[in-house]
């Protein structure tokens, strides 16, 4: 399906009223190749997007928008796991649903993640003590150019904190077009995270860690459907462990996340939380009441609204704790991805 000069709200979740030259939904591996080679030969920008959850628009875009639609799932058993084969356009939460009525676990942590599920391995998504990293066997890239599809192993992906090899080395030219995950029949359930920690972990069951961390999440976090969002703006900062313990003597109650390397990991939400920006606003972008780390498309925000927003964020916080935020969200401008930090300030 291809469209001229398309309205992009369905497809970002801050809900911008940006638009693009074409769109094509493409639902399988060719229609993804005919689509960005065509976009090559033309010399036009082009830009692929699962659901649009952790980018902001800053323009119009001047190119292609393919949105991956891949689906497919299939599942083989092994003594120990169940290992899924998982098209790149599946929905992650929907996804998670369904291992849950099949009876394979360990995905209840992860759940009402938006996006699909080929985007999950870009920034290693993670939420209540898991990582995809946890669960994931490999993944398939497509390179564009050739059709030539690898199947890299998890241990090949070099997943960090909201990081992998698919910010780097395989970025661009590439598309993720199937996701295996491998689910153990030994299921262990992880309830070190916030009000999860509460849970028996002697007796409770996937499908509590489940409805524990559906409502955890309903109650912090907008419903991009109602407000737009594009979950935590920014990453949680690392810094090393003196500087950690410095901040800790001026700031006793600041949470401390301690992490391999001698470093450790801040909440950006409490730092944010602390210059008392919570529902402070530009424009109609607000920061949300209910979790200080998440900007909002308030009331018909521009773009421009919400890097204005980020830019305040990010200075009151460096100015305050001399810690300096990055976003997590990738900042997409009329020909391509922009680097968030300079287009802030
Ligand atoms: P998109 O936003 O469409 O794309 C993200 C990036 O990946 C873009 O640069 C895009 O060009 C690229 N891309 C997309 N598909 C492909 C592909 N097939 N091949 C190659 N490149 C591709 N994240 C977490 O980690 N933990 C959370 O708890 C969490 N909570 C959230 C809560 C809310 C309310 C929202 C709105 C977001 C949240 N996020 C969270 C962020 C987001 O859900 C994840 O980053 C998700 O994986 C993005 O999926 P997507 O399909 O929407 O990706
Ligand atoms: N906090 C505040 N004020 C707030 C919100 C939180 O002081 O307004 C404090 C909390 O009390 C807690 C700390 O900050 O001590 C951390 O808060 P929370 O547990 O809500 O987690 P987070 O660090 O804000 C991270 C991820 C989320 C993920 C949750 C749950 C990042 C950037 N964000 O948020 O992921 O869902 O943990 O595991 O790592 C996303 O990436 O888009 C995302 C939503």
């Amino acid at each position: 399906m291809s469209n001229q000069f398309c309205s992009l709200k369905p497809f970002n979740t801050f809900n911008l009223d940006v638009h693009a030259r074409h769109i094509v939904v493409a639902e399988t591996a060719v229609e993804l190749i005919d689509a960005w080679q065509t976009s090559q030969q033309q010399q036009q920008p082009v830009l692929l997007l699962g659901e649009g959850s952790n980018i902001l628009f800053l323009e119009d875009f001047q190119g292609t928008v393919i949105v991956n639609r891949l689906k497919d799932i299939k599942v083989e058993e092994s003594s120990s796991a169940w290992h899924l084969h998982i098209g790149a356009g599946e929905n992650w939460h929907e996804l998670v649903q369904y291992t849950l009525t099949k009876g394979f676990f360990g995905l209840e942590n992860l759940a009402m993640i938006p996006g699909c599920v080929g985007s999950a391995p870009i920034q290693n998504i993670g939420a209540y003590g898991v990582e995809l990293k946890n669960v994931c066997e490999y993944v398939d890239v497509l390179a564009l150019a050739t059709g030539e599809v690898r199947r890299l192993l998890a241990e090949e992906c070099q997943f960090g904190y909201r990081d992998s090899v698919f910010k780097h080395q395989y970025q661009s030219g590439y598309a993720i077009v199937a996701v295996g995950l491998i689910l153990k029949k030994h299921w262990v359930p992880i309830t070190l995270y916030g009000d999860l920690s509460q849970l028996d972990a002697e007796t409770v069951t996937p499908q509590q860690i489940f409805d524990a961390v559906c409502h955890m999440r309903s109650s912090k976090l907008p419903n991009p459907d109602v407000t737009g969002n594009a979950g935590s703006f920014f990453k949680n900062p690392l810094v090393d462990a003196e500087r950690a313990r410095s901040l800790a003597k001026n700031y006793p109650d600041i949470p401390l996340y301690p992490q391999e390397d001698n470093k450790v990991k801040l909440a950006a939400a409490w730092l944010i939380d602390r210059c008392d920006l919570k529902g402070f606003s530009v424009g109609g972008a607000a920061v949300h009441r209910q979790q200080a780390l998440v900007l909002i498309n308030q009331e018909q925000a521009t773009s421009s609204d919400i890097v204005a927003l980020a830019h305040e964020v990010r200075q009151r916080v460096g100015r305050k704790f001399n810690v300096w935020l990055e976003p997590e969200v990738r900042f997409i401008g009329a020909s391509g991805e922009k680097d968030a930090v300079g287009v802030i300030g």
